[in-house]
């Protein structure tokens, strides 16, 4: 059994480092790509409070396709360009949506959704993937959510 609990009370720093350090124990020596999104996407909906819907969309032949994820069924299949997802996949840059009724051409997978972080992950420059992070609460997300889930995008790179 695994149990990475994260401890109570810690500071969002503090709560990225110990899930960080999950990630990276869980998919250690492990080359399947999806069971270690799946893992983490497991690790993403425990650690990070007041989250809907916590996973991966991978690059397949130029589209964005579902992967591994923790939430309600969601779309399958997202263009570069198209949505949070997309935009985050077609310029390379996190997508940090503090309302995503303001984002033109969010994509509602879920009705509950009001923020969303979507974190490219790159090998050698280019998008694998994005993990992608789906609250109930108006402007859940900041900075520190965002350099958390970069580091941990970066420290997936080669295990997914
Ligand atoms: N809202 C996303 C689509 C994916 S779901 O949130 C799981 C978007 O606009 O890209």
């Amino acid at each position: 059994m695994y149990d990475f609990t994260p401890q109570p009370g810690l500071s969002k720093p503090e709560l990225y480092t110990e899930l960080l350090e999950a990630a990276c124990a869980i998919t250690d020596g492990e080359p399947d790509g999806v069971a270690n999104m799946a893992n983490c996407a497991a690790l993403l909906a425990e650690f990070l409070p007041d989250l809907n819907w916590a996973g991966f969309y991978r690059m397949v032949d130029g589209m964005l396709v579902l992967g591994p994820f923790a939430g309600r069924p969601a779309c399958i299949r997202i263009a570069p360009g198209q949505g949070v997802c997309g935009a985050a996949a077609a310029t390379g840059e996190t997508q940090l949506v503090p309302d995503v009724h303001a984002f033109p051409g969010h994509i509602a997978c879920d009705a509950a959704s009001r923020s969303e972080l979507v974190v490219p992950v790159k090998r050698n420059g280019a998008v694998i993937a994005v993990i992608d992070l789906d609250s109930p609460l108006l402007a859940r997300f900041d900075a520190e959510d965002a350099t958390g889930i970069e580091a941990l995008a970066a420290a997936l790179a080669d295990r997914i």
